[in-house]
Parts: structure tokens; sequence; C-alpha cells
């Protein structure tokens, strides 16, 4: 093995393309990063091709399909979110940097170390074994990071070639710091942008402040009617479909390691806040939310400026859990705001992208071959965790493809995902590595046919989906 095909020096390669999916002018850096992708697995044996889609291309590979093996669909994505605000990063988010043993880079986290090191576990296996003890698959797209707009279509045209017994995706986070995880649920998402309308053109404030509503002062007064001072939601009906949580899953998020405390200290916040009747864990992963992702309008420069701003926006995105169906809270949410909406001024409002709330039962066959899989390496039994954040193609994968997603976690509490000095740890890289051999060998001993949903709980609800 040359030392540029050594584990981190690939890393460091990968980390270097700067694939902001959500910027038009790196288009092309993620037409290369695919194809470098996809060259990698072909070194490695696997048949690989880039793929076009009505956005970013798709890198799909495989290896030679044995009937008699079953087959593991491994999705990740080689898109990263923008680097802003740029001067907070402490080395450049391009140019990935060691140090305290971790690899500091954009994309670091989320999602290229994981997938690089599933990539290099089967490089391992077939090393060793001189095959695979499953079929596998590697699905790795270039659109997640702004809600995975073609991979639904792709998915449907490509459903042959994409069929699996399980997929497998380690684009999560562990409960704390190097504890084994198995994420079983992940929320869906609903994206809606509001512009509140006033006057034709900035006014004079002291000419006409104190007659005319002020579109900014209506923009807070929207923002802050979406929750009730205890943490609820206020929006009418927003609950009506959620579920109460089952009793072996407040058992679950009650064992968790994570403590108030640690969240505190990886948020930097005094205070935690939320649901009343919720600890932490579960109101990250097992209840909706409202957020305002952003707010502005008015002068943003240096000074005063004397200014009544013609109109102001805000964005928002709701996190979805079992049965709640992303139109649907859109629709209520906009009846919300318009029934709320301050005399004076207007709103318009534009809806975003959206995905579906995804669960999936942690004591399936599949499911307990990946807890044997994380207590292999790590030499602990994980956690069985709900995570907080979103992959809205989880529940396209299940109705396209019939399979489930299980998603054990490689990414530390305090990686930084989305945010400045974004970080993978060198230690979660290799472990990443016996991982992925590990996953492999027990998702082979689960017999053949075996499908994820045991019945048991309460699997994802079906609901349309909207791109
Ligand atoms: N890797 C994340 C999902 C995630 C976030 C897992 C935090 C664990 C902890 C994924 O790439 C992501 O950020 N998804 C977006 C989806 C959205 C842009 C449609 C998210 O959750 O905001
Ligand atoms: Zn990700």
């Amino acid at each position: 093995m040359t030392p540029e095909n050594d584990p981190l020096p690939l890393l460091l390669k990968f980390l270097r393309f700067p694939t902001i999916s959500t910027q038009a002018e790196h288009a092309e850096d993620l037409r290369q990063c695919a194809g470098w992708l996809s060259t990698l697995l072909q070194s490695i044996g696997l048949h690989s091709e880039v793929l076009p889609t009505a956005g970013q291309p798709v890198v799909l590979a495989h290896t030679p399909r044995d009937t008699a093996k079953r087959t593991v669909l491994i999705y990740g994505h080689y898109d990263v979110q923008p680097v802003d605000p740029i001067e907070l990063w402490e080395t450049p988010p391009f140019e990935p940097t060691l140090r305290n043993d971790r690899i500091y880079a954009r994309g670091s986290t989320d999602n290229k170390g994981q997938i690089l090191a599933h990539i290099l576990g089967v490089r391992e296996t077939i090393a060793h074994t001189g095959t695979t003890p499953v079929n596998v698959i590697f699905l790795i797209e270039g659109e997640e990071e702004i809600g995975s707009p073609s991979l639904d279509a792709f998915l449907r045209e490509h459903r042959d070639d994409l069929a699996c017994d399980v997929i497998c995706i380690s684009d999560n986070g562990m409960v704390s710091d190097f504890h084994p995880t198995l994420s079983y649920a992940m929320r869906g998402i609903a994206a809606m942008e509001v512009r509140v309308k006033g006057p034709s053109v900035d006014l004079h404030s002291g000419v006409y402040g104190g007659a005319v509503m002020n579109p900014a002062t209506a923009a807070a007064r929207l923002v802050a009617s979406l929750h009730h001072d205890d943490g609820r939601v206020a929006i009418s009906g927003f609950y009506d479909t959620v579920r109460p949580l089952a009793d072996w899953e407040r058992a679950a998020s009650a064992a968790s390691p994570i403590s108030d405390a640690d969240l505190l200290a990886q948020t930097g916040v005094t205070e935690l806040f939320g649901e009343a009747g919720y600890s932490a864990t579960e109101r990250i992963g097992a209840r909706p939310t409202a957020e305002v992702n952003g707010i502005g309008g008015g002068y943003q420069g240096e000074g005063t400026k004397t200014v009544l701003p013609a109109s102001a926006f805000f964005k928002l995105t709701f996190r979805l859990v079992p049965r709640m169906e992303p139109e649907k809270i859109l629709d209520l949410a906009e009846a919300h705001l318009r029934a709320h909406c301050p005399a004076g001024v207007t709103i318009e409002i534009e809806r975003g992208h959206s995905g579906l709330p995804y669960f999936s039962d942690p004591m399936s066959a599949d499911g307990q071959a990946a807890q044997r899989a994380l207590e292999r390496v790590f030499g602990l039994k994980p956690s069985l965790y709900r995570e907080g954040g979103s992959i809205p193609i989880l529940t396209t994968f299940k109705e396209v493809l019939g399979a489930d997603a299980l998603l054990p976690a490689l990414a530390s509490p305090d990686c930084a995902a989305h945010s400045p000095n974004e970080n993978f740890p060198v230690r979660n890289f290799e472990t990443g590595i016996m991982l992925n051999q590990a996953l492999l060998e027990e998702f082979a001993k689960v017999p053949r046919g075996v499908h994820g949903y045991r019945g048991d709980v309460p699997n994802l609800d079906r609901a349309s989906r909207t791109a």
C-alpha cells in the first residue's frame, strides 16, 4: 500500500474538495469529488459509476452480486454545509488540519470521515478475505445538505440496482464521547421562509414611526407567537398526531449516558430549555419543535440609522416525529401565522424542503446485528437513541427499496457539525474502519429474507413526501 493510499492521507484528500451543495459556484468541485470517490471505489475492486441526476451526481458502487448473500446498502453524502462564519475557523475549512488527535475540516464529521471509514473497512475485508460476507452497495449523494431533491427520482429509476436487505448509515451522532450508539429514529423536517411587508420603501422612523406598523416588530411578534412560555409549540393542532413515547423508549432515554451538564458544556448556554415533562434527550429526539433559523430586516450596518424598514423576514424549520406530515404541519403553521399577523403588514410565505420522520426497530434482526457489531468494536453495549437531526431520504428508502435503515454513529458530540471548526477524531475514523468490518460480518449472520420491522413498535407511518 502506498502512503497516499493510507487512510489518513486519503481522508485529507477527500476533505480538500470544497463540496458546498447550496452554492452554485461549487458545482465543479462536487463533480470532481464524485469522480475521485468513484475512482477510489474502483481501486478497491468495486464496480463504480458517477451517475447524473437533475442536480449533483450520485456515486453508485457495488461488489460483485452473489445471489446467495444478503445485500447491505451503505448510504452517505459527499456534499457539505457552507463555511460561514469563516472568521471563526482556527484553520481554513478546506485545508484539513490535524491537531488534538482530530482532523479539522468542513465535512470531516458530516459526512466524509464516516463514508471513507466504510469504504476503507470494505477495502480491509477484501484484502483479508478476498471477498465480502454480504454484497455491498455504496450510494453516495451530493445533495443531502439541501434536502436530497434529486434522490427520490434516482431511487425510483435505479430501484433494481439498489435492491438490498438492509441500509446502513453513519451520518448521525454518538450520545456521548466515544460511546457506542445505535440511532433508530431521525426527526423529519419542514422548512418555510416568511417575508413581512409594510411600507413601499424604507421610511424615516421619526417622521412615520408610531403611526406605521414596523415589519421588523411584526416579524418578532410572529416569531414569539410560535411558542408558549413553557416551551410548547403554540400552533393549533401541532401535536395532534404525535404518539406518546413507549415505556421501553423512556427507559432507553433514561439510561442514556448524556447528562444536562454535558449539554450545557457542549452548547455554552447557562440553562437548558424545553417542553415540561420530557428529559433533554427526549426533547431532542422524540418531540417535535419549531425553530427560527434566521431573522432579519432593517439596518444591519455600523452605528445607528433611524429607519422603519419596508420589510423583514424569518426562516423556520419544524422538526417532526412519526405521524407528523410535513405539508400538514406547514399548512397549520401558515394558518397560525396568517391569524397572528399584525394589522398594517402583510406576509408572504414560501415553503422550502421537507422530509418525513423516520423510525426503525432497534431490536429487529438487523438492529440486533448492528448492536452486536457496536459492542464488539467498542467493548460496551450501545445506547439506543432517537436522533434529533434529519436525513430526509430515509423514508423514501423504506418506501422504494422496502429496507430499514440502521444508524451506527461515529460522530462525537463536540464534532461541530454545521459550525466553525468541524472535526472528526482520528480514533473515530479508525474505529469506523473496524466497525464497518464487524457490521458486514454481523449483517451476514441474519437469515436471508428477514426484514427489519418486528411489528411491536410503531414503525414510520406512511405519509406523502414532498421534495
Ligand atoms: N448529518 C446530518 C444529520 C445529523 C445532524 C445527524 C446532527 C446527527 C446530528 C445531516 O447531514 C444533516 O445535517 N441534515 C440536515 C437535513 C436538512 C438540511 C434537510 C439537518 O438535519 O438539518
Ligand atoms: Zn450529514
